[in-house]
């Protein structure tokens, strides 16, 4: 029964010390985990995911002021707006993945319709004096969105044509 008893508390003490060891190995663990965490948190810090940024309030700087999109899509309309973006946008853009430039699907669950048809028109004042579009030009490494010279209908029915993308496109 003694010698029982002995062999017990020499099973509880190793099982004490190898906790402790644990212990320290886990605490040097977290440590290189921290600095390592530390380093990954950093980087994104730098070079934030800008273009998923929301904000529906802001209407950009430019001359469109107020749009109203009607609760249907005007398919006629969207698919002048495909033919413009198809001719002058391309280049830079597609329609549902990152390019130069970011892709437009969904732009309008981030962005109000003011917002993009200034972008559009107005890009040089946009990536100086608006706060989403300057952060846009820091992601997209300094390319800026270029200005096409379209005219205010012609942006319009580009926004039209948005309207209609879906994850297939
Ligand atoms: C020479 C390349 C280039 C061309 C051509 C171009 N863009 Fe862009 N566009 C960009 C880049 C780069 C960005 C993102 C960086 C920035 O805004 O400066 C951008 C951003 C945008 C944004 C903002 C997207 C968002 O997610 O917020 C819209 C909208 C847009 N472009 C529409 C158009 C349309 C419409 C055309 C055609 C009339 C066009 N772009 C032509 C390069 C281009």
């Amino acid at each position: 029964m003694k010698y029982l008893t002995r062999s017990l508390w020499v099973l509880v003490a190793a099982a004490l010390i190898s906790c402790g060891g644990k212990d320290e190995k886990k605490e040097k663990e977290n440590i290189q985990l921290g600095n390592y965490e530390k380093k990954e948190v950093a980087k994104p810090e730098a070079s934030e995911p800008e273009g998923d940024l929301v904000d529906m309030s802001n209407k950009g700087v430019g001359p469109v002021e107020n749009v109203d999109l009607p609760d249907e899509i005007d398919m006629a309309m969207a698919k002048e707006g495909e033919e413009i973006y198809n001719s002058k946008c391309t280049a830079c853009h597609k329609p549902t993945k990152k390019f130069i430039g970011p892709a437009p699907i969904g732009v309008l669950e981030r962005r109000s319709p003011e917002w993009v048809m200034n972008m559009i028109l107005n890009p040089e004042e946009m990536i100086i004096k608006d706060p989403v579009a300057k952060q846009l030009l820091a992601e997209f490494n300094g390319a800026p969105m270029a200005n096409q010279n379209l005219k205010r209908e012609e942006a319009r029915k580009i926004l039209e044509y948005f309207r209609t993308l879906k994850e297939t496109n």
